[in-house]
């Protein structure tokens, strides 16, 4: 099956062509994915409008590269399906994709199917990528999985009994982590997004800093609660107070400071996701543990997550950096699943498949 996949749910337009002829054979002939991040840095974060601008702008350029890079020459008989994600994200953004697929769709009499972003986060670790090893290569035996969903919307940890079964045990209660790593690199005067920032600031203070030590820790919170939700709220207003009160001890926020509270608040967010993952593991007998969305591009939690899945005596996987983010090839794949499921390209019919309460397309989510 060839399937072009189409992604605007935020800030990343994003089309791709795979052939799947199953989860184990799969090639990804083109990925184009056209960044807006410089655009919205000068904002602090994502303007729904200005993005949905811009995918209007950008839509056709990014899929012309894409047929060109997959070698698509007459559409209507090269291509099977049209995936389109259909939320959660950004209202306006969304309905830039929805609306440019419904209609190509329509002019080459294609079906077309609508998914959910968070399940292509999941299936991006079945995503080949050259001389990858965390990959999944033992399809089947996988299974039960775990996932543990982090992205700068969500935090999610959801079960998978199958490629198709998905239930979700635990959620965040306020902010998303990714959205936690923006804010607290906003505090700190960093750039956005924050996530990649904090961590090389972090980095940095791991190997240079550690003898200006100031002691800085933050709480991990909800870490001990009995069920498996996050809150990531409370550890950014601690960062807010530690440097108000470092301000008031007549303290400069130096770059050797704002190293070290990214790296306390990276071991703190980290730990907490780490802890209640392996915990939800145990409890729930899973295989291994899935780790996805545009936060696992973080090494530390990457590593940690790995050493810690692995003592536990489970499979680990986590995608190939390239697919960390937002892209359209986990759509397509999560397309190919959402069709094989349904049997049908209604774009409605996978919403009720989804583990997300939507009830109609597109999920208006909308970020600050
Ligand atoms: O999945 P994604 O690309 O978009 C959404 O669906 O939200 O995730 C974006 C989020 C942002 O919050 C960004 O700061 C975070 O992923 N992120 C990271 C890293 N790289 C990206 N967070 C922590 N460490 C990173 N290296
Ligand atoms: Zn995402």
């Amino acid at each position: 099956m060839t399937i072009l996949g189409i992604e605007t749910s935020c800030d990343e337009t994003a089309i791709a062509v795979l052939d799947i002829n199953s989860p184990e054979d799969i090639t990804v002939r083109a990925n184009i994915v056209s960044s807006q991040i410089k655009l919205h840095a000068e904002f602090g974060g994502v303007v729904p409008n200005l993005a949905a601008r811009e995918h209007v702008k950008n839509i056709n350029h990014v899929f012309e590269t894409a047929l060109k890079t997959a070698g698509i020459i007459d559409f209507a008989t090269e291509v099977d399906l049209i995936a389109v994600t259909h939320g959660p994200g950004l209202g306006p953004a969304l309905l830039v994709g929805i609306a440019f697929a419904k209609t190509i769709a329509m002019i080459h009499k294609k079906p077309l199917i609508g998914v959910d972003h968070m399940r292509g986060h999941v299936y991006s670790n079945w995503l080949p990528d050259k001389n990858y090893e965390l990959r999944i290569t033992n399809y089947e035996k996988t299974f039960p999985i775990l996932n543990l969903i982090v992205s700068g919307g969500h935090t999610e940890l959801v079960l998978m009994n199958d490629y198709e079964s998905f239930k979700l045990i635990g959620e965040t209660m306020d902010d998303a982590v990714g959205e936690a790593f923006d804010k607290v690199a906003r505090l700190l005067g960093l750039g956005y997004p924050g996530g990649p920032q904090i961590s090389a600031r972090a980095e940095i203070w791991k190997q240079e800093e550690r003898s200006k030590k100031k002691g800085i820790e933050f709480p991990r919170p909800m870490i001990h609660s009995k069920d498996y939700n996050f809150s990531f709220s409370g550890l950014k207003t601690a960062v807010l107070y530690k440097i108000r009160d470092l301000k008031k001890e007549g303290v400069e926020i130096t770059g050797d400071i704002i190293n070290e509270i990214a790296h306390a608040f990276q071991e703190a967010a980290t730990e907490v996701l780490i802890q209640k993952t392996i915990q939800a593991a145990r409890e729930h007998g899973v295989s291994s543990i899935l780790l996805s969305g545009g936060v696992s591009a973080n090494t530390l939690l990457r590593n940690n997550l790995r050493t810690a899945t692995e003592k536990a005596g489970l499979i680990f996987s986590c995608p190939p950096l390239a697919y960390t983010g937002d892209n359209a090839a986990m759509i397509a794949l999560a397309g190919y699943f959402a069709y094989k499921e349904t049997g049908s390209a209604d774009p409605d019919a996978s919403v009720r498949a989804s583990w997300q309460s939507v009830d109609m397309q597109p999920n208006l989510g909308f970020r600050d």
